[in-house]
């Protein structure tokens, strides 16, 4: 996992936590990274992953929820330092047809070692879009926190199921999704 998705999950536990509980986070760390990350950088997805258990167990939150939550904070983030994907959209809908071909895409060039996640879009209506997620990392829950913002961002309300998930033994997560527009 990029750097860049440690620095927003040390921003978010600064805000709500403290420094101090961030320390103890990273010293609890078996890994050698130390929390030290670099937006660049590579580390191990355990780490992410043991980061969020612990802090789960600190705001009392289920896992899912958390990453979901943080899924809302880091879409804040992408647009302080990624604005440029944003701004040559004008609805939600466009924005997210726009994540696996080209966003991801020059989020790969930028860090070649990346690992993003596979979107396949199903089209067949204006106000509706299908996107199935597939990803090892099995992150649909910071998914749904990303396009949860989108939608704040862009004015519009997204109504969004996932009907089938792979937490559930499904080969890849189905989100089903409904843009009510500005209104
Ligand atoms: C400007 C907007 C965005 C930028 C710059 C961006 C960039 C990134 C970066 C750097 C990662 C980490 C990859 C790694 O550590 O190997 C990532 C992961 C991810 N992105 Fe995006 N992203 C954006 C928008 C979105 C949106 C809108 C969605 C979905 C609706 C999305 C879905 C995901 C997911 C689910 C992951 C987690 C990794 C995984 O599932 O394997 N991203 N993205
Ligand atoms: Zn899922």
């Amino acid at each position: 996992m990029k750097g860049f998705v440690f620095n927003v999950l040390n921003k978010m536990v600064e805000e709500k936590l403290g420094i101090e509980a961030w320390d103890q986070m990273v010293n609890q760390l078996s890994s050698d990274s130390a929390g030290v990350y670099t937006s660049g950088g590579t580390y191990p997805d355990k780490e992410f992953l043991d980061l969020v258990s612990d802090l789960s167990e600190r705001l009392q939150t289920p896992v899912a929820e958390l990453v979901r939550n943080f899924g809302k904070y880091a879409l804040h983030e992408m647009k302080k330092q990624y604005a440029i994907f944003f701004e040559k959209h004008s609805d939600a809908k466009s924005f997210l047809l726009s994540i696996d071909q080209v966003v991801h895409v020059e989020v790969k060039k930028l860090y070649p070692e990346a690992k993003l996640p596979e979107f396949l879009y199903e089209d067949r209506s204006p106000n509706e879009l299908v996107m199935i997620y597939h990803s090892e990392r099995k992150m649909c829950h910071f998914a749904e926190g990303l396009i949860e913002v989108t939608g704040e961002f862009f004015g519009e309300e997204i109504d969004q199921r996932q009907v089938q998930c792979m937490h559930e033994g499904a080969e890849s997560c189905r989100f089903e999704l409904k843009f009510r527009g500005k209104g």
